[in-house]
């Protein structure tokens, strides 16, 4: 793949999705009307990311991946621009092996996420968000809210969620990713999804209450 420098990242001059980009995207453009295939246009930039994270390690879009999202749907590449670079979801730079993305609002504040984030910099050695380990295998990124309050707070290492997290199991967390292990994504507590710690406070047992049964309401 030719390749052309910027400030401090390399951009490549060409894109083409692969087979199985391919035959994703047929199924996603058939979704939609004849002459609506431009509301493909996320799927698309999403397949187009995934594909460079098999290709090269990195899930991140390029520019020209980017164009050739444009050209596929019919579409002005501005527009494609437009969408690539408001969601935080679309990586516009390469970023490590590891995504490590950190919420920090106020639900997970509450519950420790500044912890969090110091075993991620101790950890993996990336002193600021935004910028990748030397060895290029960890990013660390600052996010809003995950929609996972309930098990606040969340480190998202890719497309997997860890719940329930505090400075110690960041940091075995992360030394299994450095080992090629995947841990199971969930809460790191043992609690099942977002139940009560220390199991279920109510609904324990399939008898109805007396006063119920005595009055038939
Ligand atoms: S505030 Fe962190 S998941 Fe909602």
């Amino acid at each position: 793949m030719a390749e052309s420098s910027t400030a401090d990242f390399v951009q490549p001059t060409s894109f083409e999705f692969d087979a199985e980009s391919n035959a994703a995207i047929d199924a996603v453009v058939a979704k939609y009307p004849p002459g609506r295939q431009a509301s493909a246009v996320i799927p698309l930039l999403d397949l187009a990311q995934r594909q460079m994270q098999r290709q090269t390690g990195s899930a991140w879009v390029p520019r020209v991946a980017m164009d050739t999202v444009a050209k596929r749907l019919s579409m002005p590449p501005i527009r494609v621009y437009e969408v690539a670079t408001f969601y935080l979801m679309f990586n516009t730079r390469p970023v490590g092996k590891f995504h490590l993305q950190l919420c920090t609002t106020t639900p997970c504040w509450l519950r420790g996420s500044d912890d969090v984030v110091k075993a991620c910099h101790a950890a993996t050695g990336v002193k600021h968000f935004g910028e990748t380990s030397a060895d290029g295998l960890f990013t660390m990124t600052e996010v809003e809210c995950l929609g996972a309050c309930v098990n606040a707070p969340i480190l998202q290492v890719d497309d997997d969620f860890y719940e329930d997290m505090d400075a110690e199991r960041t940091k075995a967390l992360i030394a299994a990713l450095r080992r090629g292990e995947r841990p199971t994504p969930g809460s790191t507590t043992g609690r099942q999804t977002s139940a009560p710690e220390g199991g279920a406070t109510t609904l324990t047992t399939l008898e109805f209450p007396a006063s119920i049964v005595a009055t038939g309401d």
